[in-house]
């Protein structure tokens, strides 16, 4: 027998969210997915209603379907777009487009920053690096520093990325394996700025799974990219997640009670771990652990590598 949607008891459902135990037709399931990012907007205070806020929007499904969901959510807030185009060859091209056609339709200001138009380099040319099999995680590198300069562009107070709750959690447990304690404290839902005239990292979909975000999009008619990136690896985390989806089997709060749990332990691991204090990139100004910033060390790397520096 058709089971009807638990909200409306009109529609037909097609959508069942198991954590919640409810069955929900299309309409009402968009309306679930965008007061849920509400809630967890206001949960961890991510931002007020009269701030500007940029999404930083790679052409996936998360962090597309988040920039929708804060325009709809929050009719009154400023929002600003902010692509890193990688230079990917067809790629990044599919990528920019994608946003190109969700900023249009939703009259949303859209900043981008192009590598080889800015800086003279693609992510590709770092496999001339001794980064060649870390193609990745260079990439993570660079793509952080430059959120930190199309935000000050942009002249956006608060930052907000689409990482869900499957990467989220995934990460934290890698970290958790290895130790990395500061780098699961960056994990949390709310990040202050590094130094003055920063923006505040924040993570609205830090409860929504994957699949939520895909069914979002489609059931939203959000674009979202429909290629894969080349040089996308099966990386440690990776393996995380494909352990912990084994793990959860069919319990389906496995993976929130995961991420509840290394909530409260972020706080915990902040009251003993030593202050680092922060010095200035001799290169680029941003603070940095060191006199050159990992940003402005793999730039000089790959310039060399190119006969540009
Ligand atoms: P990833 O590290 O690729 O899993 O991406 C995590 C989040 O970073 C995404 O949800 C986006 O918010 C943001 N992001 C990743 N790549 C880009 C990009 N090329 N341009 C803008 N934002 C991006
Ligand atoms: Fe960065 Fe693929 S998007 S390496
Ligand atoms: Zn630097």
């Amino acid at each position: 027998m058709p089971i009807r949607c638990k909200r409306c008891r009109a529609a037909l459902s097609e959508i069942y969210i198991p954590y919640a135990r409810l069955n929900l037709c299309p309409d009402c399931f968009l309306k679930f997915y965008t007061s849920k990012v509400k809630r967890t907007v206001e949960e961890f205070k991510m931002f007020r209603d009269d701030d500007v806020v940029g999404v930083a929007v790679s052409g996936g499904k998360d962090s597309m379907a988040l920039l929708h969901a804060l325009k709809y959510g929050f009719p009154k807030l400023s929002l600003k777009a902010l692509h890193v185009n990688l230079g990917i060859a067809n790629y990044s091209a599919h990528c920019q487009a994608k946003v190109e056609k969700l900023v249009e339709s939703l009259d949303v200001e859209l900043h981008i920053f192009d590598l080889q138009k800015e800086i003279g380099i693609t992510i590709g040319d770092f496999k001339r690096t001794p980064f060649k099999d870390k193609l990745c995680s260079v990439c993570g590198t660079i793509k952080r520093h430059v959120f930190e300069e199309l935000a000050i562009r942009a002249k956006v107070k608060v930052l907000a990325t689409g990482h869900n709750l499957d990467d989220i959690v995934a990460i934290m447990f890698n970290n958790f394996l290895y130790g990395q304690w500061e780098q699961l404290v960056r994990l949390k839902p709310v990040l202050p700025p590094l130094a003055e005239g920063m923006a505040y990292k924040v993570k609205p979909l830090i409860k929504c799974p994957e699949n939520e975000n895909l069914l979002y999009c489609l059931y939203g008619n959000v674009p979202f990219r429909e290629m894969e990136c080349p040089f996308s690896s099966g990386t440690g985390v990776k393996k995380k997640a494909r352990i912990i989806e084994t793990a959860a089997g069919d319990n389906p709060y496995f993976k929130h009670q995961l991420l509840n749990r290394f909530l409260e332990l972020i706080p915990l691991l902040e009251r003993n771990k030593p202050q680092k204090s922060f010095k200035t990139c001799q290169i680029c100004g941003f603070p940095s652990l060191d006199q050159i910033c990992a940003y402005c060390k793999r730039l000089s790397l790959v310039w060399r590598a190119m006969g540009k520096a």
